[in-house]
This record gives structure tokens, C-alpha cells and sequence, in this order.
């Protein structure tokens, strides 16, 4: 086994580094859309409960289980899970942490290359004579490789192959190379976030669409954060929260057990999982909520905004909007926004590099040119299909699997290896060895029993969520002899026969009710 083992250059490197990991297209297109789809201020209550329940509980552990394998000398799950136990069967649920970071990795890469993309049409103001059908429909063309970009056929592909090699390329220099990119990418999100973000505050009523005279920003900003309390007994709220905390912190993965297992033997878990988590959260809360939804419900009001919620937004909504702020800073605004989008994407796709990487090593001995090499030519494998075939919904069925059900699965079997199998005695003091802080005594007995069985409940909700997501009424129905109706989006129906959707605004001549 090949163990000339990296490890981070300083301590703020590795906390720009786990924060950069974290901070991604999670934060800035996953998070508003699922706030506004799940009743916005009726969102955030679920969220924060599940933030402090599940999400620092399982950074805890995380951070825990990657450097007690980087001790061993191990950088991967695998490797790393068949370390702690003494039968031999978890190594291969450490698979999961290998091969969902890849198949994740194949499609997220995807959209930052759009975002790359999007960058140089802003610079090159393709945008700034387009009416907003023409915008959105410019990325229907996109994604469905169909349109004249610069003539060239199969832009995307070659701009997705691209930045899959701007990635590897990085990855191939190491540690070292993945720090440098979280200090200027980090620094520069933030201000590109600030930028929107003032603009998103402080924009109120005065760019309000003709068509939509009563638009107002501050619309957007008080759903968000208006706390309503009827939610706390929807568990489809309570799903979607927990899914949204699992994704925008990585965990789940094994992404953050590889970069935790390049830490120092002794060097501090408690103080820096926290740090780059609020860093996470704090980005997502604050710039997060700041930029699409206001923005776009000031120019044409909520009601649009709560009805085409979608992910299309960024792409199809936006870069005319920031048209209408006038050449200069519609300009500046674009760049900011799809830049942040960039810098946000990339380092985290290299924190879904590593532990492919990782595994190569512990398993051949293999170096990080032939590990990053290899890791680029396998999502390459996995995401042309997705690419190629986008507009038949492939996508968001993959993303399903990969990026929602794999993570719940695997972070709770981590949690029981961990607090049960390890021992949460053991655990504890792994976790508390060189910390800077003293972790509140409940997060023992939080992470051996309240974790284990919230992920537990969410996993069981997903398998048997009732039709139309109606749980009062399934209840009842159970009641009175009616019966459980599964709903099509629950796992069981999804096993057993699939239906796919595509949820992009996909007829450009209606995307906006002009
Ligand atoms: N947390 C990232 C985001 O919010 C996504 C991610 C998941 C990155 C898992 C690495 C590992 O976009
Ligand atoms: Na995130």
C-alpha cells in the first residue's frame, strides 16, 4: 500500500478547504427552491432542527472516522470502515462512500459546466438583446444539445469534458492544489454573494416587471423567513429538510472522511467541523436566501416565484433579469452570479474527487496523477449518458438515487458503526482528542440514539410515503379499512415502477406569462 500519506499545509487551509467541500450549487439552487416548494418560513424550522439533530452529529462523525483512518494510514471508507470493526462486512458498505461521490460528481460537474459557460455568454453579452422567452429557451437548447452554440455542435460535451479536466488537473497536484483553489474560490464567492445579495435586500418594489406591477423583493425575503409553526407535523416537510441538510453539508458521502483523514493525529475535529459547518449554513441561510428568490420576486412578484420554483431558474429566469439592472451592472451581476455558481461548484467536485483517489492509493499504491486520471475518465463514463439523453428526465431519477436515497443509507449505517459498533465511549474520546472546544455532553447520548432513529424515521417515510404525500389521510385510511395508498415518489413505487419527470421549464414560448 502506497502510504506516503499528504496531509493540509495549515489549519486555515483545511477549514477553507472542508467549507469549500460544503459550500456548493447545494447553497445557492438547491436550497431556495426546496425553501419555496416547502412552504418557505415553514421550511426553516425543520431545517434548523434537522442541522442540529443529523447534520452536526454526523460531522461529528465524520470528522471522527476520517482521521482515526488516516492514522491507520487509510484515506477511504473501505479501507477506513473495515478498521473499526472487527467483522468484515463493512468495508464493502464503504463502498458507498466511494461510489456515490462519483456518481454525484458525474452530473454536478455537468452544471458547472454551464455555469462556465454562462460565465464567458455574460462577458460576451449574448444575453443582453434576448426577450426572456429567448433566454430560457437558449438553455433548453443547451441541455438538449440542440442549439447553435458558436456553431458548435455538442458544446456541452466538450465544455463538461473541459471542466472534468480543469478538476482532474487539480486534483493531480494534490492537497496543496485543492487549498489553493478554496482560498481564492471562497473569498471570491462570498463577495460575488455580498454583491447579489445587497442588491437582493435592497431592491424592493423598484424593478418590478410591467406585467407584474405589485412585485416586490422584500415578498420573497418575508416568505422565507416568516416561521410558521403548522409544518412541524408535515413529514414531507420534515423529508425534504433533512435531505436539504444532508446535501449542502456533504455528509453521507465519504467526502469528508477523506479530507478528515489527511488531518494531523492529533489535530482538533470539535472546533473546525463546527467551523466550516456554520460557515455552510451560514452561507446558505444568508446568501442562499438573498439572491434567486428575491430577486426574482421582485421583478415578478411571489406568486410567480412559488409557482415555478424549479431549478431552471438560475439559468432560464436570471440572466434576463439582470438585463433589465442595464448594460454595466447586469454585466457585473451575471458574472457575479454564475462566478460565485463556479467557484461554489468546483470545490466541492474536487471534494467528490478525493475519495476515489483515495481508495486507488489504499488499494494499489496508485499516485495522485493516475488516481485523479483515472477518477476523470470513470464520471466521464457515468454522466455522458445523462448528458446525452437529458431532456428524458435520466437526471433527475439519477440524482434521486445517487444524491438522496444512497446518502441517508449510508450515514445512518456510519452512525451505528460508530456510536454502536466503535462504541460511542471510544468515539466520544476519538472526537474529543485535541479539541479546542468542549462539546456539550448531550451530543453523546444525541449521536448514539436521537441520530440513529431520526435517520431511521426518514428513511421509513421515504419508503412508504402515502399517495399525494396526504399523511393525515393515509393515517385515516388506515383507520378505517381504507388501506395505505403508496405515493409514486415513494421508494417502494419507485423500485417497482418508474415514472420519470423532467421539472425544467421546458416550452420557452410560456416560461414567463407575458
Ligand atoms: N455540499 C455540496 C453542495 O451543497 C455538495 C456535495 C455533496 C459536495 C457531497 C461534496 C460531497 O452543493
Ligand atoms: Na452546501
Amino acid at each position: 500500500m502506497g502510504k506516503q500519506s499528504d496531509s493540509w499545509g495549515s489549519r486555515t487551509g483545511v477549514i477553507l478547504a472542508m467549507a469549500g467541500n460544503a459550500v456548493g450549487l447545494g447553497n445557492f439552487l438547491r436550497f431556495p427552491v426546496q425553501a419555496v416548494q416547502n412552504g418557505g418560513g415553514a421550511f426553516i424550522i425543520p431545517y434548523l432542527v434537522c442541522f442540529v439533530l443529523m447534520g452536526i452529529p454526523l460531522l461529528f462523525t465524520e470528522w471522527s472516522i476520517g482521521r482515526f483512518g488516516g492514522r491507520h494510514g487509510n484515506h477511504s471508507t473501505p479501507y477506513i470502515l473495515d478498521s473499526m470493526s472487527r467483522s468484515s462486512w463493512w468495508k464493502y458498505i464503504g463502498v458507498f462512500g466511494i461510489f456515490t461521490n462519483v456518481a454525484v460528481v458525474a452530473y454536478y460537474t455537468y452544471i458547472e459546466s454551464w455555469t462556465f459557460i454562462y460565465v464567458i455568454h455574460t462577458l460576451l453579452g449574448t444575453f443582453t438583446q434576448m426577450s426572456q422567452a429567448d433566454v430560457s429557451g437558449f438553455f433548453v437548447h443547451y441541455v438538449n444539445l440542440s442549439g447553435s452554440n458558436f456553431g458548435i455542435p455538442f458544446l456541452p460535451v466538450l465544455v463538461y469534458v473541459l471542466v472534468l479536466g480543469i478538476n482532474i488537473y487539480i486534483l493531480s497536484t494534490g492537497l496543496g492544489g485543492i487549498e489553493k483553489v478554496a482560498k481564492i474560490g471562497m473569498p471570491l464567492l462570498i463577495l460575488f454573494g455580498a454583491v447579489l445579495a445587497f442588491k437582493g435586500w435592497t431592491m424592493g418594489a423598484e424593478n418590478a416587471s410591467p406585467s407584474f406591477p405589485d412585485a416586490n423583493a422584500w415578498d420573497g425575503i418575508n416568505f422565507l423567513w416568516t416561521p410558521q409553526y403548522s409544518s412541524l407535523l408535515d413529514p414531507k416537510v420534515w423529508l425534504a429538510a433533512a435531505g436539504q441538510i444532508f446535501f449542502t453539508l456533504s455528509v453521507g458521502m465519504g467526502s469528508i472522511q477523506c479530507y478528515a483523514s489527511y488531518l494531523k493525529e492529533n489535530e482538533d475535529l470539535a472546533l473546525n467541523s463546527l467551523t466550516s459547518g456554520f460557515t455552510n449554513e451560514l452561507v446558505e441561510i444568508v446568501l442562499g436566501s438573498a439572491i434567486v428568490i428575491p430577486i426574482a420576486a421582485g421583478f415578478l412578484g411571489l406568486d410567480w416565484v412559488i409557482e415555478n420554483a424549479g431549478f431552471g431558474m438560475a439559468f432560464q429566469t436570471m440572466p434576463y433579469l439582470f438585463v433589465q439592472w442595464g448594460e454595466v451592472f447586469g454585466a457585473i451581476a451575471g458574472i457575479c452570479w454564475f462566478g460565485l455558481l463556479f467557484f461554489a461548484g468546483i470545490t466541492s467536485s474536487l471534494a467528490m474527487g478525493t475519495p476515489w483517489m483515495g481508495f486507488m492509493q489504499d488499494e494499489f499504491g496508485w499516485g495522485k496523477a493516475k488516481g485523479a486520471l483515472s477518477f476523470g475518465v470513470l464520471a466521464l463514463v457515468m454522466g455522458l449518458p445523462t448528458i446525452l439523453f437529458y431532456q428524458y428526465g435520466y437526471f433527475d431519477e439519477y440524482d434521486y438515487w445517487a444524491g438522496t436515497v444512497s446518502l441517508v443509507v449510508f450515514a445512518l449505517l456510519e452512525m451505528i458503526l460508530f456510536t454502536w459498533v466503535f462504541g460511542m465511549d471510544k468515539g466520544w474520546s476519538e472526537l474529543n482528542r485535541g479539541a479546542d472546544i468542549r462539546i456539550p455532553v448531550a451530543y453523546k447520548w444525541i449521536m448514539k440514539y436521537i441520530t440513529p432513529i431520526l435517520l431511521l424515521l426518514v428513511l421509513t417515510a421515504a419508503l412508504i410515503t402515502p399517495q399525494g404525500n396526504d399523511w393525515a389521510g393515509a393515517i385515516a385510511g388506515l383507520v378505517n379499512g381504507e388501506g395505505w395508498e403508496l405515493d409514486s415518489g415513494s421508494l417502494i413505487s419507485k423500485v417497482s415502477h418508474e415514472e420519470l419527470k423532467l421539472h425544467l421549464i421546458n416550452d420557452p414560448e410560456n416560461a414567463l406569462l407575458y
